[in-house]
């Protein structure tokens, strides 16, 4: 049985997170969820007053940081200097700089590094926007979820409604098709779908149709 590198991109709130998660999950492999690791690092910014366009600030700001996960009861949890930040990088404020701290040259370079030291041996499954392209191109398994923006920005208002956050439908649409706007036109590492992965339009799908497909593609490769 071998042990893969599964790369999982996608746009925002496609259902990455909770797909990645329960097939790590279901594989026992490790959920590397790359999104969490530059959403903290906008966290880190925020609170020591370093400015996106301060790109030495944010270069130093990397190399302090330690970023790490750990499962718990069936989440997937994001440590910070041992400090458990996983609802605070979730916030709207949070969502919107971390599109632009993940434009920065520097950042990228110190995470990509990261990611390819965690997920080297294999048996992870990692998510974001350029693993298949980018972090790891020749992943075993390439996987690229779609769906609609008005479906994804439904999806994410409910999901940060769930969790208590006063939210707009209308506005939350409009993040989503924001931040897509940001992670497609940046320079570096763009959203892409590799021209191996296969595309999965999540549109109308229930969660666990996509994860069944996301499974037997694993399986077939294994
Ligand atoms: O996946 P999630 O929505 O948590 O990602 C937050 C932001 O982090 C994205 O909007 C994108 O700007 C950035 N990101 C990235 N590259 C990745 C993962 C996330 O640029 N591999």
């Amino acid at each position: 049985r071998r042990e893969l590198i599964v790369a999982i991109d996608g746009p925002s709130g496609v259902g990455k997170s909770t797909l990645s998660r329960r097939l790590a999950e279901r594989l026992d492999y490790l959920n590397i969820d790359t999104g969490a690791m530059y959403r903290s690092v906008a966290l880190a910014a925020l609170r020591n007053g370093i400015r996106v366009d301060d790109a030495v600030g944010l270069e130093s700001l990397c190399g302090s940081l330690e970023i790490d996960f750990r499962r718990c009861e069936g989440d997937l949890r994001v440590f910070l200097n041992g400090e458990d930040v996983s609802e605070p990088i979730r916030t709207p404020e949070v969502s919107l700089l971390t599109a632009r701290v993940a434009a920065v040259a520097a950042v990228r370079q110190a995470l990509v590094e990261q990611q390819r030291r965690l997920g080297a041996g294999g048996g992870v499954v990692l998510e974001g926007r350029d693993i298949g392209s980018v972090v790891f191109p020749d992943a075993e398994v390439k996987i690229f979820l779609q769906a609609t923006t008005e479906e994804r920005g439904r999806r994410r208002y409910l999901e940060l409604r769930a969790k208590g956050h006063a939210v707009d439908l209308e506005q939350t649409i409009r993040d989503v098709a924001e931040r897509d706007r940001a992670d497609m036109n940046r320079s570096i590492a763009p959203l892409i779908r590799a021209e191996d992965a296969v595309l999965i339009d999540t549109t109308g799908l229930d969660v666990d149709a996509v994860f069944r497909r996301m499974f037997d593609l694993v399986m077939e490769r294994r």
